[in-house]
């Protein structure tokens, strides 16, 4: 296992999230936002995104898994579940990368179910050339190339998820 590279340093990284935060606030005036952070990637953008909104945002999460099986059966469990209601509700999911956009396709379904005013979505990062399937994605940080990226949520096995910047990993 080789070493880790700057892709996206902290300063560049935390900039273009303050953007996106004041972006979503200009958008979103006089709402009550609701964050559905998707666990476990997506902790430090959405704190770093929820710091750089003004008016209040509740703040929930989901834990999903995509199933190891082939490309046409792959299927997305729910492990937790959001906790309070978002009918009504003006609400954003949160993300840390869009690859394929099989989890979020399968999430964005599910939570529509639950009757929310409007539903959006806020990814840190995206792979657009992985893209399998079609999802219109709202906020995007940075379209990246297709690398395997860690660092600032973003985890290899488990490791490197508090890392203060986007980093790759050589192989
Ligand atoms: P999708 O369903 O293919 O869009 O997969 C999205 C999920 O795969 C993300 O939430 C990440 O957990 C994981 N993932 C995809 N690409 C990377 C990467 O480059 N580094 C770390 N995790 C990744
Ligand atoms: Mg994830």
């Amino acid at each position: 296992m080789g070493e880790v590279n700057v892709l996206i340093n902290k300063a560049k990284l935390e900039k273009r999230i303050e953007e996106m935060g004041k972006q979503i606030q200009k958008d979103y005036e006089g709402k009550e936002i609701v964050f559905v952070g998707i666990l476990k990637g997506s902790v430090m953008f959405m704190s770093e995104l929820a710091k750089n909104i003004k008016s209040s945002v509740e703040l929930d999460f989901m834990d999903v898994s995509s199933y190891k099986g082939t490309e046409s059966t792959k299927k997305v469990n729910i492990n937790k579940d959001i906790r309070n209601s978002i009918e009504g509700k003006d609400v954003i999911i949160v993300e840390d990368i869009i690859d394929t956009g099989r989890t979020l396709t399968y999430v964005l379904e599910y939570l529509k179910q639950k009757n929310p005013n409007s539903i959006k979505i806020a990814t840190m990062l995206s792979k657009p050339s992985r893209r399998v399937m079609e999802l219109n994605v709202d906020y995007i940080g940075f379209a990246i190339e297709d690398k395997f990226v860690v660092g600032y949520g973003l985890d290899y096995n488990e490791k490197y998820r508090n890392l203060p910047y986007i980093g790759y990993i050589e192989s």
